[in-house]
């Protein structure tokens, strides 16, 4: 389905992941750039500025991303690995693609639109706090996909709607041209990749407090782990391991092996809670051992890093120059 397509991911610095994060996003982004022939996978840090204006939170930020996707097997030879702003291009591009973005589909992209019911929630004027970058992000975003002739990219159900406007602004400037100047893209929405549950049992979320960590240590993961809501049911009852929080999130990286033989034990009252948390606990710690060395070795190495970033651009600018110089030359006639 993949075969000689060109899939772009983009992920913005965020600070270091928790299992929601790695098991709903990284990993499938990892393994589909594995997958295919061309792969483009940036750090996205134009658009971190709207809200980070730290630039040593930002610079932690970029680090621990970055060795984050090397750690879990990101592969730089193959996949093209860059910084959003090291291609200079995509400025002049996103003000090429301005001239045809209706300025009502800002209105409407629904990060601007979450950050002005906010502001109404709190009695704020609409725009309070809202800069031009929140604004216009759709656009920039466009051009990130745009520029590399992406034929795919996968996504998150917030993303569609910003995949959606790059398809029409692109639309609209090959119809004004009657020239397929910039490549008409598709999102993928990953199917069946994992909704992990958070210790709380609403979707693991940072804004909710409630994540498995992956990069802090041992005990951090642990106290995280035991904190995972249970009931007071004794350990004799046989139990539908269906339900039980737990069980719930084991789901998502135990092997079929492995989760059965906890379902097991829960039915048969022979594992209690605490046995089921150790369980999670040694599962979620194997999930991580290799990478959380390879990620120490990164962040203490960033300069190896950094070249990779690079190199990456080096390879992604060509390609955004040629899209900003036929771009130019319908633009300007020239
Ligand atoms: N908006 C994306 C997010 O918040 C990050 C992003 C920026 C992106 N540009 C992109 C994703 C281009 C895919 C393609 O997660």
């Amino acid at each position: 389905m993949f075969d000689n397509k060109v899939v772009l991911t983009g992920v913005k610095p965020t600070g270091t992941p928790h299992l929601g994060n790695y098991l709903g996003a990284i990993k499938p982004a990892i393994e589909l750039g594995k997958k295919v022939d061309k792969h483009y996978m940036f750090i996205a840090d134009y658009h971190a500025i709207n809200a980070e204006k730290d630039p040593l939170v930002l610079n932690q930020k970029l680090k621990e991303i970055a060795c984050v996707y090397l750690a879990f097997g990101l592969d730089s030879n193959h996949s093209i690995f860059y910084r959003q702003s090291d291609i200079p291009e995509i400025h002049e591009i996103t003000t090429i693609l301005y001239a045809y973005t209706p300025k009502g589909f800002m209105n409407k992209a629904h990060a601007y639109k979450a950050a002005v019911d906010k502001n109404r929630e709190i009695g704020k004027p609409d725009d309070d706090g809202i800069n031009m970058g929140l604004y216009t992000y759709p656009t920039l975003m466009a051009t990130d996909i745009l520029a590399f002739n992406s034929d795919i990219v996968p996504v998150g159900k917030d993303q569609v709607q910003h995949v959606e406007i790059a398809r029409d602004i692109a639309g609209a400037i090959n119809a004004h041209y009657n020239k397929e100047l910039l490549h008409l893209p598709t999102y993928h929405l990953a199917e069946n990749v994992a909704v992990v549950p958070g210790i709380d049992g609403r979707k693991m979320s940072k804004s909710y407090g409630n994540v498995i960590p992956l990069f802090e240590d041992d005990k951090a993961i642990k106290k995280a782990i035991f904190s995972i809501k249970t009931d007071s049911r004794p350990m004799e009852e046989p139990k539908d391991p269906e339900g039980i929080l737990v069980y719930e999130i084991y789901k998502s990286i135990a092997t079929p092996e492995q989760l059965q033989e906890m379902g097991d034990g829960l039915r048969q009252g022979k594992l209690g809670y605490g046995h089921i948390k150790n369980m999670l606990l040694d599962a979620v710690i194997n999930t991580v051992k290799d990478a959380r060395e390879k990620y120490d070795y990164y962040m203490a190495h960033f300069d190896e890093v950094d070249a990779m970033l690079q190199q990456g651009a080096t390879k992604a600018r060509p390609v955004a120059i040629e899209t900003l110089n036929r771009l130019k030359e319908a633009v300007f006639g020239r």
